[in-house]
């Protein structure tokens, strides 16, 4: 983009606001001077001793997967583009998962592309914004893109490196996609530019296969996933051991000084946290996705905290404990937390090998049916309540889904492989039973009312069985309190 000659706008705050961002992506007028001097004196700083992504030979076998699936189609996978937050200010930026899984790339705008190449499958090429040109101003006036304004990015070259395959301008991608012939599909959702460029030549319904498709490569861990999982898991533990140290600051305040705290390790071990941390204390625990995390933590409550840190290449823990805020269950908090721990036993260990996807669902709600029966809460026999789902007033959800880039992992897999498929060892998932009773439900004794408990493990199915990937923080009741007693000194 060139220099304009438009009169630069008034500027009466004096601040750093790019000025591009106030005149309609116009850049303002400069010195022909000031423009000259911008265009040199710069150091060269190409980095020339870049190694691979650690995970360059797993996206390299996941694309020659899909280029053998969809063989002599053009295949286009965008990362997606930043998305506004008020005004001229973005919300942090998270590469789609189907990106970042082909290619161990995050850079918004990115696209990867599969061109057709005959016998040899496809030709994949990543498309990227390139560096900033320093002699058409780009560099210092574009505020949106402008590296002085947004940091530096890595060369074409150095990304062709660092990711293992050839990269391109992405400026040049829309007019090459729109001249291109043959049948073409692209995973929707992320990038409405990419989209437009492809109006008339992609269909929903084709597209929506290779969508599916990749969601369903994800279904089964590589070691480097497994890794990376392991690596959130582990951040995660010692995100819930903050919290536990500073749960007398909380109750001094709210909800939020958990939130707070599990983000602070998060951001600092991570990348993020992989869902909106769910700080859950007294009744609001018995709200699933209670995000707004903005009441009042009080001892004799119970705390439900929901969270997972996501790794610097965005792989999620999901990992929830149940604690008590003074240390110590009362006796009915601890009967319906051994109650739901005792649900969670016989989930994991119904995960195996050759197991049915649900077994593990219905051997945790056999457990919690039981019980809710054993306390008078509903009529038996269990089987009657099994069968007519009676259960499900106090149980509400299902007792786990598929863990990895996603925290609900290949949301998009056919049910034939998911729900209704069977387990495989590299399969990553969580189980995580619960029982709720919401503070307004008259059909359970006054001092069941506002009482929430899930106890949320990520377990890896392996060869012989599974590995319970949290198994760093305690589970029973009793463990709890000890290790709460031990944090707090
Ligand atoms: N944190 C969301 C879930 O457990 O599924
Ligand atoms: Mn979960
Ligand atoms: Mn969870």
């Amino acid at each position: 983009m060139a220099v304009t000659e438009q009169p630069a706008p008034e500027n009466p705050e004096g601040d750093e606001q790019p000025i591009k961002q106030r005149k309609n992506g116009l850049y303002p007028a400069v010195s022909d001077e000031l423009a000259a001097n911008m265009t040199s004196g710069w150091a060269d700083t190409e980095l020339r001793d870049l190694q691979p992504v650690p995970q360059a030979a797993e996206t390299a076998r996941r694309r020659a997967e899909l280029s053998a699936r969809f063989p002599g189609e053009r295949l286009v996978i965008p990362a997606g583009n930043l998305l506004t937050r008020s005004n001229d200010t973005e919300y942090p930026f998270r590469a789609a998962t189907e990106y970042v899984y082909l290619t161990g790339d995050q850079t918004h705008d990115g696209v990867l592309v599969l061109e057709p190449a005959g016998e040899q499958g496809h030709t994949a090429t990543v498309y990227l914004l390139p560096r900033s040109d320093r002699g058409n101003g780009e560099f210092w006036l574009d505020g949106r893109d402008g590296e002085l304004w947004v940091g530096r990015r890595h060369s074409l070259t150095e990304a062709e490196r660092l990711l293992g395959l050839p990269a391109a301008d992405v400026r040049e991608l829309p007019d090459a996609l729109r001249a291109g012939t043959g049948p073409v599909r692209v995973v929707r959702g992320h990038d409405a530019g990419i989209e437009a460029a492809l109006d008339g030549l992609a269909d929903a319904g084709r597209d929506e296969e290779l969508r599916v498709f990749i969601s369903e490569q994800r279904l089964v861990k590589d070691a480097f996933e497994i890794g990376e999982l392991q690596k959130a898991v582990d951040s995660t533990v010692r995100g819930f051991e903050d919290v536990v140290k500073v749960l007398d600051k909380a109750e001094a305040t709210s909800e939020r000084y958990i939130e707070g705290t599990f983000f602070l390790r998060a951001r600092v071990e991570g990348n993020d946290v992989g869902y909106g941390s769910i700080c859950a204390a007294g009744p609001h625990a018995t709200t699933l996705h209670w995000v707004r995390n903005d009441g009042p933590v009080r001892s004799g409550d119970l705390l439900l905290l929901d969270a997972g840190v996501e790794t610097h290449t965005l792989y999620t823990a999901d990992v929830t404990r149940t604690l008590p805020i003074s240390g110590t269950y009362t006796e009915l908090q601890r009967k319906i937390y051994d109650a739901v721990y005792e649900a969670q036993e016989a989930g994991i260990a119904a995960v195996r090998p050759g197991a049915k996807y649900r077994d593990f669902h219905d051997a945790a709600q056999l457990v919690l049916a039981t019980k809710l029966v054993e306390w008078g809460l509903v009529e038996g026999p269990v089987e009657r309540v099994l069968e007519l789902g009676l259960q499900r007033r106090w149980t509400l959800h299902g007792t786990g889904h598929m863990l990895g880039l996603d925290v609900h992992d290949c949301a998009v897999a056919r049910t034939e492989t998911y729900v209704d498929g069977v387990l495989e060892p590299g399969m990553v998932l969580t189980v995580e039973p619960g029982l709720y009773f919401q503070a307004d439900d008259l059909s359970v004794p006054e001092e069941y009312r506002g009482i929430g408990v899930r106890i949320e493990d990520d377990i890896l199915v392996t060869e012989d069985g599974n590995r319970n990937l949290s198994a760093a923080l305690p589970r029973t009741s009793t463990d709890i309190e000890a290790w709460m007693a031990a944090l707090k000194g």
